[in-house]
C-alpha cells in the first residue's frame, strides 16, 4: 500500500511537472529570445531560409532533405541527438571541425583546422576523401551541385544555425 503511495506521488509530481514546463514554453515563445531553443516551427524555418545568404536562400528543403536520406543511417541532426557511426550534426555550423561532443574523430578530421560553414561543407560533401584524405566517413560524395545547395539549406534549417546578427 505504502509502495504504492508512494508510485502515486511521483506520477503526480512528474505530471505537473510536465505541465508546468508546458505553460514556461508557451511564455517563452512570446519573447523574442527564449532561454531554451524550442523546435523551430514551418514558418520559422521558411524565414530562417530566406535570411540565409545565397545560394542557400533559394534552397529546396524538400529535396535537401530526401539527399538527407542518403546520411542519416551515420548521423543524427536532433540537439542532443545520438553520435552513430558519425557524429550528432547539431551546431555543426559555426564549430570547429572534428570537435562535437561524445564523438572519436580521425586525426585528419580533427587536425583539419577549419570552421564548418556552407562553402567547407560543399566541398565536404561532393568528396569527402578528396578534401580531407584520411577521414574515416566513407560516403562516396554527392555530385550534383544543386543538391548540395539543397542538403546544406535543408542542414542550416535543422541543426540550430544562428544566422550572424
Ligand atoms: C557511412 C556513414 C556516413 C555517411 C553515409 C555520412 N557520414 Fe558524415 N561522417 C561519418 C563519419 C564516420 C564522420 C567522422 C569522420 C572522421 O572523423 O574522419 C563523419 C563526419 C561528418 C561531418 C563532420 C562533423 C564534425 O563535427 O566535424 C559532417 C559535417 C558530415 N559528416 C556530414 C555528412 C552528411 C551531410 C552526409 C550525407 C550527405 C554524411 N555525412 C554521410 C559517417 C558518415
Amino acid at each position: 500500500m505504502r509502495v504504492f503511495h508512494t508510485i502515486a506521488i511521483v506520477a503526480f509530481c512528474v505530471i505537473l511537472a510536465a505541465c508546468s514546463k508546458g505553460e514556461e514554453k508557451a511564455e517563452g515563445g512570446t519573447s523574442a529570445a527564449p532561454a531554451v531553443a524550442a523546435v523551430p516551427s514551418d514558418a520559422e524555418k521558411a524565414a530562417l531560409l530566406a535570411s540565409l545568404p545565397a545560394p542557400y536562400n533559394t534552397g529546396d528543403l524538400a529535396n535537401g532533405q530526401r539527399k538527407f536520406a542518403l546520411c542519416r543511417s551515420c548521423h543524427t541532426i536532433a540537439q542532443g541527438g545520438p553520435a552513430l557511426t558519425g557524429p550528432n550534426l547539431h551546431g555543426v555550423f559555426g564549430r570547429q571541425a572534428g570537435t562535437g561532443a561524445d564523438y572519436t574523430y580521425s586525426p585528419a578530421v580533427k587536425a583539419a583546422g577549419f570552421t564548418w560553414d556552407g562553402e567547407h561543407l560543399d566541398k565536404w560533401l561532393a568528396d569527402p576523401r578528396g578534401f580531407l584524405p584520411g577521414t574515416k566517413m566513407s560516403f562516396a560524395g554527392l555530385k550534383d551541385p544543386k543538391d548540395r545547395v539543397d542538403l546544406i539549406a535543408y542542414l542550416k534549417v535543422e541543426t540550430g544555425y544562428k544566422p550572424a546578427p
